[in-house]
């Protein structure tokens, strides 16, 4: 039984604290965070201790892993901590939003060989891994073009927006690990973005829509689509095109029926709403991996490497944007 500590008691640590309590080979023990309130509640709901200080956690000898659900700014310090208290960890993303402070990081880690898994759920959702799957098979040949679709319902807060590092290392990151996990190493970077003329995005030097165009080593083609909101809900694509066919998931809604009159067809119910609802599975069978890679004693699919990797790409997508220009990357 993997006894695991929950540091931050947010909105992603609750989905992760409700993975690992469905998890039959796990057990949520401490949940941590500064917000009293925060804490007491998701620990109560879980059967776990709670603290205030993460230390409680990190200095409790029965706690196998944590998981790293802090705000970005705290993640490098945690991962340390954790590493230096003998923790497994799975650590939200992005990683840091600076990438020397990253090399930084596991320069000072890597002695240890440390366990650390990247939280890039979306790797474990259903739909996208079987068109990863389907494409390794070769069911559509060589592919030449992959194109993902990524628009949050609304914007976070505004104040939200001043910390985030910005759109392409909070949201486009995602994105940017989905481009790596379906098509390889990514050559070539341009971005363009917009504020939609909007208050909000441009105090904040920020993006309300974005549009990413990659090129892979492998030569296929890859166009990222962003928006901070959406009218329709949170929409989640993707379509892998190839000499021989096309493989796409669609968004999600919460039952299959679709409705027919004379002023529509195919009309669905609303689709799944943001991470919470659309990416439970996918959340799940993340820290399925979590677990079976620990117990395999082996490393996690996706790591500290591709957390850099996306950050990487985030980064060339500022300068994009910045320059107007192609970024090439070594
Ligand atoms: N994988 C995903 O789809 C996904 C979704 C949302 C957020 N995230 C990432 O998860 C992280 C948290 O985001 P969120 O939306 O849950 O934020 P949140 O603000 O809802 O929750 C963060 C919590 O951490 C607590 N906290 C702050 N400092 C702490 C400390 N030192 N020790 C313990 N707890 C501390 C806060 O009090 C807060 O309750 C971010 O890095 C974000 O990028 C990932």
């Amino acid at each position: 039984m993997l006894r695991v500590a929950m540091l931050g008691a947010g909105r992603v640590a609750q989905v992760h604290a409700q993975s690992v309590s469905e998890n039959p080979d796990a057990e949520l023990v401490w949940v941590c965070d500064p917000i009293e309130a925060a804490a007491t509640s998701l620990a109560a709901k879980h059967g776990a201790r709670w603290s205030l200080d993460a230390e409680d956690a990190l200095a409790d000898p029965s706690v196998d892993a944590v998981i790293v659900g802090t705000p970005t700014n705290t993640h490098v310090d945690m991962l340390l901590r954790s590493v230096a208290a003998g923790k497994k960890v799975l650590l939200e993303k992005p990683i840091d939003l600076d990438l020397a402070r990253i090399d930084a990081a596991w320069a000072s880690i890597q002695a240890r060989a440390p366990f650390v898994m990247l939280g890039f759920n979306r790797r474990f959702d259903p739909s996208f891994r079987e068109v990863r799957e389907r494409v390794g098979r070769g069911e559509i040949g060589i592919v030449r073009a992959l194109r993902i679709t990524s628009r949050d319902p609304q914007p976070p807060p505004a104040a939200y927006l001043g910390v985030s590092g910005g759109m392409f290392k909070d949201m486009t990151i995602h994105d940017f690990d989905m481009a790596r996990f379906q098509a390889g190493d990514i050559v070539e970077v341009s971005a363009v973005a917009s504020d939609n003329g909007l208050d909000m995005f441009r105090q904040a030097g920020d993006h309300a829509q974005a549009i990413v165009t990659m090129r892979a080593a492998s030569g296929a083609l890859v166009t990222i689509v962003n928006s901070r909101s959406c009218a329709y809900g949170y929409d989640q694509r993707l379509e892998a095109f190839g000499d021989a066919g096309s493989l796409e998931a669609g968004n999600w809604t919460a039952t299959t029926v679709r409705a027919a009159s004379a002023t529509q067809t195919e009309a669905a119910g609303p689709i799944l709403n943001f991470f919470l609802e659309r990416y439970t599975p996918a959340f799940r069978n993340e820290f399925a991996e979590f677990v079976a890679a620990i117990r395999e004693d082996r490393a996690p699919a996706v790591g500290f490497a591709d957390g850099r990797a996306a950050l990487a790409l985030a980064e060339a997508a500022n300068e994009s944007v910045s320059t107007g220009r192609v970024v090439k990357l070594g």
